[in-house]
């Protein structure tokens, strides 16, 4: 593996190599292997676990790392191509990135999308951007359509539960949330279900439909592995028989760039808090998930996340064991 960027970019094969080395290093976790190697990590955007869980898997396996947040305490870095510098960024990704690959033997990247067209983020110019620049392996923290860190660590979440690949029901649905939120995390989690082979169903209100090219990639992807793709607004159908509940709050494509619009939206739907209700025509053990953070008793109520069925801890604990198998195989170091 050269950079680790996408899920979809990996073959079966090396999925399955990269759980069960994250299996093994969950079960044996300190290594001496990257000894010596340094893990750079620029986040443009705030993070708790994939700041901590990328810190302290790279110690645990006897390298280290150093963080920049760019503009708070390091230079504000200019990303857009073919701009006059002459605002507040002193200094652009085409020098800083190949400058911190003088320094680290992989980097790892955090930036959120603009924002304002649609079309212009789901092309992701920046990521593409940053894989022309960087001299050293790459490992997308969050771009503005991918999260390929939590959906592999959701994979694992999810065979660690039981749940079945083929056959295995998903329902990846929206909720509120007062902030229009990216479209990553939706987008990677239903990639990720269809390339487990799941049957995955949207449950979104009209009008937060994933975009259709996220929609046909993830159609295209299920396919080829014995899986399917809905979606709907029927809450009672969409969950029956499921076996799992994935909340996220994302914003409306429809008004992708036009905060009112999309706030007025939004606000039709504040109902839409995962209650422990909501499971009633599901299976028994059906489980819930959330990447986190996640706003309690707005996207899931109190009693979802701290009763039987919350599995977001260990998902955040994944993240750590599948990005350390991730960092091995960047590194060329030996289970
Ligand atoms: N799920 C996730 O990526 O968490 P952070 O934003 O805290 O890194």
């Amino acid at each position: 593996m050269r950079h680790f960027t996408d899920l979809a970019a990996l073959d079966a094969a090396a999925i399955e190599r990269l759980l069960e080395s994250a299996q093994e290093l969950e079960a044996e976790p300190l290594r001496e292997t990257l000894r010596g190697k340094v893990l750079g990590l620029v986040f443009f955007n705030p993070s708790l676990r994939t700041l901590s869980s990328f810190q302290a898997g790279m110690a645990q396996l006897g390298g280290s790392s150093f963080v920049l947040a760019p503009g708070q305490g390091t230079w504000k870095l200019e990303v857009r191509d073919g701009v006059v510098m002459d605002g507040d960024a002193a200094e652009h990704i085409r020098e800083a990135i190949p400058v911190l690959g003088q320094y680290a033997d992989v980097l790892g990247v955090r930036a959120f999308p603009e924002g304002k067209s649609l079309e212009h983020d789901l092309s992701e110019p920046l990521l593409a951007s940053l894989l022309r620049h960087t001299c050293k392996p790459l490992v997308n923290l969050e771009s503005a359509m991918d999260h390929p860190c939590q959906a592999l660590g959701d994979w694992k979440t999810l065979d660690d539960t039981g749940v079945p690949r083929r056959g295995g029901r998903m329902v990846l649905s929206w909720a509120w949330h007062p902030k229009a939120l990216p479209l990553a995390v939706p987008a990677a989690v239903l990639k990720m279900g269809a390339m487990r082979g799941m049957d995955v169903t949207v449950l979104r209100p009209d009008g937060f439909g994933l975009p259709a090219p996220v929609m046909e990639r993830a159609r295209a992807l299920a396919a080829g592995a014995g899986g399917s793709v809905q979606e709907t607004e029927d809450r009672e159908g969409a969950l029956e028989g499921a076996h799992v509940l994935y909340a996220k709050s994302w914003q409306s494509p429809r008004y992708y760039g036009d905060p009112n619009g999309e706030s007025a939206l939004r606000s039709e739907f504040r109902e839409w808090c995962v209650q422990e209700s909501w499971f009633r025509p599901a299976r028994s053990d059906a489980i819930f998930m959330h990447c986190l953070p996640v706003r309690r008793n707005v996207v899931v109520a109190d009693e979802v996340l701290d009763g039987p069925r919350s599995r977001v801890v260990p998902q955040a604990a994944n993240r750590l064991h599948v990005q350390k198998a991730i960092l091995l195989d960047l590194l060329g170091g030996s289970r």
